[in-house]
């Protein structure tokens, strides 16, 4: 980036918690050392707790933890902390008092940036008290307009969604929110549309005539940790699969943007989720399983009577004609066996064609995209074992991207945050694909609500409850292995 483009000002709400101490900080610290943020950049954290910009820059640091105090000594001087309660409106002048006094430091209008890294339930009143403060405008001469950035949740319902896009639309333009979903940001995520778009051999397969099913996993085998309150209230539904799995579910079924931009992406993106089935109370109790890890009762800060699922599995369909028949299992959960994000599209058994006499097992074509860890590629397909008699066994193909790449893959936080601040939204999400993935989310979250479909509860270190193993039974079909063989070498 042109170290001497315009000066920023990121403002971030929540600078103490969680998401900052985890992601944004260690982004904003790679991108500064790596010369990818101008020069002129005021680092302006808000959190409630008292610290001084001193203490909170060792706090930092300590959390960082890297050793090169001297490289972060350089960062740390961007740093300003200010005491502010954004939610209650406690001393948010101090904010415009600290981009003020940075404008007249850098003699020019900074590209304001706030980050709302906040808890959800005080989302609205710390918006409204924004646009009280007049923070919704930028500095004294009003030539730029501010950006926001917003983590999911996005509302917790189609309802509470809608509520939420006027209370925002009231202060800030489309063109000024950026919706976070750190899964975009994931260069094996982007690495989709090349793989889909940019090789012609996968194209005229990529229907209902070649493709049997898709699955999409993501799992973790850590639990709640600390985010018991907050996750206790959201569960695997409205926290991993409303969002990064429509996602990618998105991604891996739309069709051919016209030009990689944000506009024909969101156009796509839209398009296809605007296809999904929205299913009936009893379509849910046949095509989803929601469960429980044992223990999880006992999890700091979680009700002991709690019903909140930390594994889900939803079948969905995509209701086009490319896609007519083909279900897409998407399934989550916490405690899970092993960390992976994976997509695996299971082309159908043709072996009728030259082989159908073989006793063999059915060997189906399918392609792996391992979002993480170890990213890659891999194809299985089939071929003759050496030897006197025919025998046709299944091989892999692999490409991992460390063994083929040297370059090191940016976090998804360090290219979401550099496209902030370069005004780019490819990688956000619209209020509309919002809208749709609640229309998707919102019967199976209320008959799960109802209780239509009962809580299985599973034991830590598998691969989640048994239940989930039957309605792929019941489909006829088996879970593939998510990981890749070779790329964990
Ligand atoms: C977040 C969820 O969006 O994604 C967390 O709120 C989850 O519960 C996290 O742990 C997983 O992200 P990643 O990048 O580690 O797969």
């Amino acid at each position: 980036m042109d170290l001497n483009s315009k000066p920023i000002a990121f403002v971030i709400f929540g600078a103490t918690g969680d998401l900052a101490k985890k992601r944004i900080f260690p982004a904003l610290f790679k991108l500064y050392t790596q010369n990818l943020l101008p020069t002129q950049i005021k680092v302006i954290c808000a959190a409630r707790t008292v610290y001084t910009s001193e203490s909170f820059q060792d706090y930092v640091y300590e959390n960082l933890k890297i050793e090169n105090r001297a490289a972060f000594d350089d960062f740390a001087k961007t740093i300003e902390y200010l005491p502010i309660d954004v939610a209650e409106d406690k001393n948010l002048k101090d904010v415009t008092a600290a981009i003020s006094k940075f404008e007249k430091e850098v003699d020019a209008c900074p590209q304001t940036i706030y980050y709302m890294s906040i808890a959800p339930d005080i989302f609205s009143s710390a918006i409204e008290n924004l646009g009280a403060e007049g923070l919704n405008i930028s500095c004294s001469v009003h030539n730029s307009k501010p950006r926001i950035i917003i983590e999911k949740p996005f509302g917790s319902s189609l309802e509470s969604a809608l509520t939420l896009k006027l209370l925002l639309e009231k202060y800030f333009d489309e063109e000024q929110i950026y919706r976070i979903d750190h899964y975009l940001g994931k260069e094996t995520v982007q690495n989709i549309f090349a793989f889909r778009f940019g090789n012609e051999i996968f194209e005229p397969t990529w229907s209902n005539e070649y493709i049997d099913h898709i699955q999409i996993i993501t799992s973790e085998s850590i639990g709640v940790e600390k985010r018991g309150e907050f996750y206790d209230r959201a569960g695997a539904l409205r926290d991993i699969t409303q969002n990064h799995l429509l996602q990618l579910l998105s991604i891996i079924t739309m069709e051919e943007p016209k030009g990689f931009n944000p506009k024909d992406i969101n156009e796509r993106k839209l398009a296809v989720l605007k296809d999904v089935k929205t299913l009936s109370p009893e379509e849910v109790a046949q095509s989803t399983v929601r469960g429980q890890y044992e223990g999880y009762l006992q999890e700091e800060k979680i009700n002991p009577k709690s019903q909140t699922e930390t594994y889900a599995l939803v079948k969905l369909e995509v209701d086009n004609p490319r896609w007519r028949g083909v279900p897409i299992y998407m399934r989550t959960g916490k405690k899970l066996m092993g960390k992976v994000t994976s997509i695996i599209v299971q082309f159908k058994d043709t072996r009728h064609k030259l082989f159908g006499d073989l006793d063999m097992k059915p060997t189906p074509n399918h392609i792996i995209l391992q979002i993480q860890p170890n990213e890659g590629i891999g194809i299985r397909l089939v071929a003759k074992k050496p030897g006197l008699e025919t025998t046709i066994e299944p091989v892999d193909m692999e490409f991992c991207y460390k063994n083929t790449f040297d370059e090191p893959q940016p976090e998804a936080y360090e290219r979401l945050i550099m496209d902030v601040v370069q005004g780019d939204q490819s990688l956000f999400i619209s209020q509309e694909v919002i809208e749709q993935c609640w229309r998707i989310i919102d019967p199976i979250k209320d008959a799960w609500s109802s209780n239509k479909v009962p809580l299985a509860t599973y034991k830590p270190g598998t691969w989640g409850p048994t239940e989930a193993d039957e309605l792929l039974k019941h489909d006829k079909r088996d879970w593939l292995t998510p990981f890749l063989t070779i790329c964990k070498i």
